[in-house]
């Protein structure tokens, strides 16, 4: 039990954005959550990842409430998105060795996972280029080293692969499963769903919000073809169901917008 969501709630204006998503990611497993842009697949990863207080519900990272203690929450974290930053002047090598000493690692330890995650991800040739200079996926593959350079228990990777090519997806692939084999629990959001059936132990279908359904992918599948034929049978479904309650939003979190900082990057 490495990541757990808790009946997270968030409203923006007035509309739950996140309502009621529970679901845990065990030690060691790689679960995906899937849905369409919009779903509320960035907003319960943030309020997990400690830079979003939660309207509602708990978020646990290593067992430890996120919201109740961040510094020690965060130590057993390792968090990306695509759009945070780096620091354009420093190499890439300079960058992960900042970001090491941050985490208390001493120069062997960075020296030796730096050139592990350089080998996994493959960007051996770019560590003395400056990341100013590094073209969109290899921001990306450095930016997910970053993240998982001091070896946390927990990973949550937003969009990984968003806007890589089949190559570099596949790395990040790699990366991914080698973070599983260390006994990491890795929780990444994607809307590619061939790539979360390959990938993922379970598989989270998340859309407008809520939870659809969750299980290992060749469960979800099921009787249909693929797991998009199976999610466009679960939305239609739920559609059919009639309408969502309104107020809903009022009873969770509708005025607590309170964001915590991004971290610094
Ligand atoms: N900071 C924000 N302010 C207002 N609305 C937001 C904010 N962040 C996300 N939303 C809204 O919440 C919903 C879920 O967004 P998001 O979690 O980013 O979805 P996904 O990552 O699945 O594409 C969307 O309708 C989005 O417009
Ligand atoms: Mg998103």
């Amino acid at each position: 039990m490495s990541i757990e969501a808790r009946a997270l709630c968030k409203a923006w204006d007035g509309k739950l954005a996140v309502d009621h998503v529970s679901f845990v990611v065990a030690a060691g497993e790689v679960y995906g959550l899937i849905g369409p842009n919009g779903a509320g697949k960035t907003t319960t990863q943030r309020m997990l990842a400690g830079l979003l207080a939660p309207g509602a519900g708990q978020a646990l990272v290593a067992g430890i409430d996120i919201s109740a203690d961040p510094v020690r929450g965060k130590r057993e974290l390792g968090f990306h998105t695509g759009t945070a930053g780096l620091y354009e002047r420093l190499t890439v090598r300079e960058l992960l060795r900042y970001y090491g000493e941050l985490a208390g690692m001493t120069a062997r330890e960075v020296a030796a996972r730096t050139e592990e995650l350089a080998s996994t991800l493959h960007f051996e040739k770019l560590l003395e280029r400056r990341c100013g200079k590094l073209s969109t996926g290899e921001r990306q593959r450095v930016s997910l080293a970053r993240a998982s350079l001091h070896d946390p228990l927990a990973l949550i990777l937003d969009e990984p692969t968003a806007g890589l090519d089949v190559l570099a997806s596949r790395f990040v692939a790699d990366y991914i499963r080698a973070a599983r084999d260390r006994g990491t629990a890795v929780l990444f959001s994607t809307h590619y769903m061939t790539e979360a059936e390959l990938l993922c132990d379970r598989i989270g279908l998340i859309h407008d919000g809520r939870l659809l359904d969750e299980g290992p992918p060749a469960e979800l599948r099921g009787e249909e073809d693929s797991l998009e034929a199976a999610f466009l049978a679960r939305v239609g479904a739920v559609e059919a169901e009639g309408e969502e309650q309104p107020g809903a939003a009022d009873r969770f979190g509708a005025d607590s917008d309170s964001e915590t900082k991004e971290e610094p990057s």
